[in-house]
């Protein structure tokens, strides 16, 4: 049995990837500072499996401990989540973000020389692609001019893995472009847990719908799009779990470097988010139409047929599942993670 280390793994996306690798057969370890995330979210990870994870609470910037946590396991290939993501923030302390963002990546690089570890799968996003590609988006498309300090961290960690890949031939590595992951497990009990004002749109729409928050703004509607918002390529974060299972196969069977979209191909505006939350939870969302915010593109959305052709995945869930699943977990826990049930 592969075992993979999950560094930034009690996240988001961390824990419902922890959820499918265990599913799939592989054993997890997990990394975490808990920066922006619990244990608790481990603790649902092995109550939905039962199975365990090996858990360190550890900062992946710290070399020493990092190399322990090497030496401790047979690691047959990391998956590096550990990272700060809230747009605006990265303007806000670019200094922060470049010191965490960056660091993580050459502290677990050096930790993979001196054990020699030779996977890796990196969690990139699609604001890499910039302004100046057209969408839909395509992995050959060069790297864009990133709007903020976040964007860039994710370019240039690309770079520096490409450089790594390129000096040392036994090097695999994988780069997964995100697009924008919403939703949560079917089961309710692991889901985003944004602390303070959320900055992304599902956890707005599911804390107005909990109560937490008093209204929804829609920021532009004279975009010219198909309703006037904005589109984006939303994807369940199950989805987007399956398809680290994969990437984990992939990067266990090749060298070098290889970038992979996972979206779904289809954009979605942010009208047809708030109708369909209305309709497959009947609810009512209070909303309003504001301003358009600074930097948001119109739309963009992923050309996914590569991570099809040659990792053999596609999404399988809905909009409406996605709406589904992300009221579930937070009716299930208004207070996200902190107040456990
Ligand atoms: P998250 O904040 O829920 O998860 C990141 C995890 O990394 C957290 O558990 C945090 O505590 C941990 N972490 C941060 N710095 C660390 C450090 N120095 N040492 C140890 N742990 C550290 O975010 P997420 O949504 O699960 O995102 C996971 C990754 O995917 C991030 O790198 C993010 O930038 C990237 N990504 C996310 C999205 C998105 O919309 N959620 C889109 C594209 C890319
Ligand atoms: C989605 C849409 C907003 C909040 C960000 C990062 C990107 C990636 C994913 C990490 C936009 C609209 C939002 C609200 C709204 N992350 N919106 N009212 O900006 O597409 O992407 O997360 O890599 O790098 O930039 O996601 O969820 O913030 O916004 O109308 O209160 O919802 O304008 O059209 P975004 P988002």
């Amino acid at each position: 049995m592969a075992a993979i280390l999950l560094a930034g793994g009690a996240g988001y996306i961390g824990s419902h990837t922890a959820v499918e690798l265990l599913n799939a057969g592989y054993a997890v370890i997990v990394a975490d500072n808990y920066a922006n995330s619990s244990p608790e979210a481990i603790r649902r990870v092995e109550e939905i499996t039962g199975k365990q994870v090996k858990l360190y609470e550890a900062d992946i910037r710290d070399d020493k401990k990092l190399l322990e946590i090497f030496r401790e396991n047979q690691i047959d290939a990391v998956i590096h989540f550990a990272g700060l993501k809230a747009v605006g923030e990265s303007v806000a302390k670019p200094v922060m973000y470049y010191r965490n963002n960056i660091d993580t990546t050459l502290s677990l690089l050096e930790a993979m020389q001196e054990t020699g570890v030779k996977n890796i799968i990196f969690s990139s996003s699609a604001t890499v692609y910039g302004e100046e590609n057209s969408v839909p988006y395509t992995e050959e498309m060069k790297r864009g001019v990133c709007t903020n300090p976040y964007g860039w961290t994710k370019a240039m960690t690309e770079q520096i893995f490409e450089d790594a890949a390129k000096a040392d031939p036994s090097l695999s590595v994988v780069l997964l472009r995100y697009f924008n992951p919403i939703g949560a497990h079917p089961s309710g009990r692991i889901g985003e847990d944004p602390r303070g004002i959320p900055n992304n749109l599902m956890p707005y729409v599911t804390q107005v719908a909990v109560g937490k928050r008093e209204c929804l703004t829609i920021f532009g509607h004279d975009y010219p799009t198909k309703d006037g918002t904005c589109t984006r390529d939303y994807i369940h974060v199950v989805d987007l779990a399956k398809g680290h299972v994969k990437a984990v196969d992939y990067v266990l069977r090749h060298n070098g470097t290889e970038i992979f979209n996972l979206g779904t191909g289809t954009p979605y505006s942010v009208k047809e988010i708030v109708e369909s939350f209305e309709r497959v939870n009947a609810i009512k969302l209070n909303h309003v139409y504001g301003n358009r915010r600074l930097g948001d593109l119109a739309e963009f959305y992923a050309n996914a047929d590569k991570a099809e052709r040659l990792l053999g995945w596609k999404t399988e869930k809905t909009l409406d599942d996605m709406c589904r699943d992300a009221w579930n977990w937070q009716k299930q826990n208004p207070d996200g993670y902190r107040k456990s049930n």
